[in-house]
């Protein structure tokens, strides 16, 4: 039997994410059997996620049809209990027919607009490997909760792309980024029209005469949120890398005027992919691409390995910015991501920073320009100055001030360590906690460690105080 010493098993702990180490922020210490917990514990979304297991792969079998919005099919999901288990949740808002749990039937409640109670025929120990099987149907753009519904019916399909929630439309999951899995998703769509997802396109098959199935792999860990769906009519580009890595962008082939600069900008994600390893370190992906459905929202959403974007983001012309905006979170969003929702800034501060950098490297203006722009545009009694960046509540997490006042406590940083020292740290802090988990103060003393300067008086004025700092984010002496 090898014996190992302490520290070195304190370190293996320390290298398996909080969700499989804990079983998600949901289980309390004291319970270790009984049913799990309806929420992982997140206090933005308590209904996000769920506590006693963990799951480790999804595979979504499924059949979309455009004209009726009907989608069903079968999710296979993968798992491991954390606790004894006498029941567990899903998060879905469509229709489940039947539900097995290690091949028997087990019993199906539901609760609210997108809790699944399932209650297998016999308690699972903790511990166990287990295979749940979800059969279910429905049509996505009926299921509204809140008022709200994460999915774009367009006129020819539909698309999966929201955050923070956009799984509970589309696929039966664990929805919280702490749980990440892999993925195979394969869908069957009428002939003429694709089904886009992430990572890599396996196959093309026909299904009778009228069918044809696409099956995607996406074989890193990925959060629920950032899993994709779009069916609909597409061009579809492939090409490599210079590192070899394969790229696939999709565009609707309805997107009218926009079609010019949405090309003119998504295909150059292989070039501002590899000027972000630069910045960042090597992709932590291994596929490539972005796609435009013919939505009429329009925001981005960094869907891992394959963005999604929206026409009106080409309106003006070519936005190469949105596409370093996206690809920048490949690296800060999705393989490093939130612990909680609360930690949102990890994600925006720096996507929208790598936007300053992109700019400063095309000669549009220096990152210290960008920011004593946003710091002078907004007068000190300006809203934008009460969000705290760094916990600025579920109803301000998209709020523009997580972004760009995200991005002045960056500017800030590096006007505080210097550019060698920041730059370090920017790709340090990728390729150190990749695939994991973390939260805004695990930034913060990474920052300090590296720099080795106390950094928490910088953080709290940029990221946690709810008014305008008095100085800008200047540039040092002489800069
Ligand atoms: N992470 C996305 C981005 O910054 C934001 C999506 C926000 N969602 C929304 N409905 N506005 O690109
Ligand atoms: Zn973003």
């Amino acid at each position: 039997r090898l014996i190992v010493p302490g520290a070195f098993v304190a370190a293996l702990l320390l290298a398996i994410p909080a969700s499989a180490a804990a079983g998600g922020l949901g289980e309390s210490p004291r319970k270790h059997s009984g049913p799990g917990a309806p929420g992982i514990g997140d206090p933005y979304y308590p209904a996000s996620g769920n506590g006693g297991y963990d799951v480790s792969h999804y595979d979504l079998r499924l059949k979309y049809q455009p004209k009726s919005d009907l989608l069903e099919g079968t999710a296979t999901i993968l798992a491991e209990t954390t606790q004894d288990l006498s029941r567990f949740n899903l998060d879905f808002g469509l229709d489940v027919s039947e539900v097995l749990v290690n091949g028997k039937k087990a019993g199906v409640s539901f609760s609210g607009d997108q809790e699944v109670e399932v209650t297998p025929a016999a308690p699972l120990p903790k511990g166990s490997s287990i295979t749940v099987v979800v059969r279910y149907a429905g049509k996505p753009s009926e299921l509204a909760i809140n008022g709200f519904t994460a999915w774009h019916r367009t006129p020819d399909g539909g698309v999966a792309a929201q955050e923070p929630d956009s799984a509970v439309w589309w696929f039966p999951s664990n929805d919280h980024p702490l749980d990440k899995a892999t993925y195979d998703v394969s869908v069957q769509v009428p002939n003429g029209t694709q089904a886009i997802s992430n990572g890599v396109l396996q196959s093309t098959r026909p299904v009778g005469s009228d069918w044809t199935r696409y099956s995607w792999r996406s074989d890193k860990p990925q959060a629920s949120y950032l899993a994709t769906l779009a069916v609909g009519k597409f061009d579809i580009t492939t090409d490599k890398t210079t590192g070899g890595l394969p790229i696939l962008n999709a565009y609707s082939k309805d997107l009218g005027a926009n079609e010019g600069a949405a090309k003119a900008s998504i295909e150059r994600t292989g070039e501002v992919a590899e000027w972000l390893e630069g910045v960042f370190g090597p992709y932590p992906f291994n596929a490539l691409g972005g796609y435009v459905p013919n939505v009429t929202s329009g925001y981005a959403l960094e869907t891992q390995t394959r963005p999604f974007y929206s026409p009106r983001q080409f309106a003006s012309g070519s936005n190469v910015s949105v596409v370093v905006h996206e690809l920048a979170h490949q690296w800060y969003g999705d393989s490093v991501s939130v612990d909680g929702w609360k930690d949102i800034w990890v994600n925006e501060g720096f996507a929208r920073y790598s936007q300053w950098l992109w700019s400063e490297k095309e000669g549009e203006g220096t990152a210290q320009e960008l920011a004593d722009h946003v710091y002078a545009s907004h007068p000190a009694d300006d809203e934008f100055w009460t969000v705290k960046p760094g916990d600025p509540g579920p109803e301000n997490q998209f709020h523009l001030a997580v972004y760009d006042r995200g991005a002045l406590a960056l500017q800030a940083l590096r006007n505080e360590v210097g550019d060698k020292t920041f730059f370090e740290i920017l790709k340090g802090w990728p390729t150190e906690r990749a695939y994991g988990n973390a939260k805004v103060s695990d930034f913060v003393k990474y920052a300090e460690s590296v720099s080795g300067k106390p950094l928490a008086a910088l953080f709290d004025t940029w990221l946690y105080e709810a008014a305008k700092p008095s100085e800008p984010a200047a540039a040092g002496v002489g800069v």
